[in-house]
């Protein structure tokens, strides 16, 4: 099966201008990487520039495309109104923002100091509010015609999650405010969509998450009715896909690409994968005999 193939066409996002925020590594750095290779031109924001302008440089050798590292805390909306003008000053325009800048801690709540929990709802909640505010705001006022805003969600923002109450908190409210711009700024052209990526594991958020030997211990694929975790490639197809044309009908919606994994979790029954088949055999003799009684 070849799902780690590359989904659009040539050019397919051809004279597009599209920002990334927390471009310079992990799924940022991917989703950046076929956006350029379909024609696209994209500014990567993060806090470390140094890192920014290494990845900038090395996607664009590998993809001959253009792209510009903009350092900026989305916690900061000055910082982002200069990064929204720098990316202006260099491209002329812009049609796309992907919220994908996140911060996340693995803790139980009530060892999370107040600045702790803050930290996270100020990267996940208000930078992408403060995105999304600047971006919204621009194309409002210059009445661009079309634009797009994209977020990177998670499952656990509607099923909650223990030990990331912040992070959980935070996503929810992002993928409120998807789904209410989704419908109020249609008027003006902005779609807004989210994708809720299931374990697609990456080297930063991977060893934070989960440090030592708890990656072996807590075996990510088997918690996936797949039975394998997700290839960058499929992310950014899908990313891809809802920041393109070809996704314009596509509004208010959150796309989840996990291999069935909160579902797994959430059906009352599905624990029931582990009866072994002649055990089935045994067990539908014993239902049967019941009912016949
Ligand atoms: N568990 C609990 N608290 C933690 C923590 C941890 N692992 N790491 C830091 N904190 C606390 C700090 O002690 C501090 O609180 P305090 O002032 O009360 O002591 C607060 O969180 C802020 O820490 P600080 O290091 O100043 O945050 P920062 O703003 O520099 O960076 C992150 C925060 C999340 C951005 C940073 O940890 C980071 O770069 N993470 C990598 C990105 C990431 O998390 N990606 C995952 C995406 S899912």
């Amino acid at each position: 099966m070849n799902y780690k193939g590359k989904m659009l066409q040539d050019n397919a996002l051809k004279g597009q201008t599209i920002v990334v925020t927390g471009g310079g590594s992990g799924l940022g750095k991917a989703m950046t990487r076929y956006f350029l290779e379909l024609g696209a031109n994209v500014a990567i924001t993060s806090r470390n520039l140094e890192k920014l302008q290494g990845t900038a440089k090395e996607l664009e050798t590998e993809t001959g495309g253009i792209c510009l590292p903009l350092q900026c805390d989305v916690r900061h909306y000055d910082q982002v109104e200069a990064m929204l003008k720098n990316t202006l000053d260099k491209f002329g325009k812009v049609d796309g923002l992907l919220n994908n800048a996140a911060g996340n801690f693995i803790s139980p709540t009530e060892r999370l100091s107040a600045n702790a929990f803050d930290t996270i709802i100020d990267i996940v909640l208000k930078g992408t509010k403060n995105c999304t505010l600047a971006f919204g705001k621009h194309w409002i006022d210059t009445k661009q015609e079309q634009s797009v805003i994209l977020n990177i969600v998670t499952t656990y923002a509607w099923t909650g999650s223990a030990y990331v109450v912040p992070s959980a908190t935070a996503k929810a409210g992002v993928l409120a405010m998807t789904r209410s711009l989704a419908v109020e700024w249609a008027k003006y052209g902005i779609r807004s969509n989210a994708i809720a990526p299931g374990p697609f594991p990456t080297k930063g958020a991977w060893d934070r998450l989960l440090p030592g030997d708890l990656k072996e211990k807590f075996d990510m694929s088997k918690k996936v009715p797949l039975q394998r975790v997700g290839d960058h490639q499929e992310l950014a197809n899908l990313a891809a896909y809802l920041i393109s044309d070809f996704s314009a009908y596509v509004n208010g919606e959150v796309i989840t690409i996990d291999g069935g994994e909160w579902l797994k979790g959430a059906g009352q029954f599905n624990l029931l994968d582990q009866i072994p088949e002649q055990m089935w055999d045994m067990l539908e003799q014993m239902i049967r005999a019941k009912k016949s009684k």
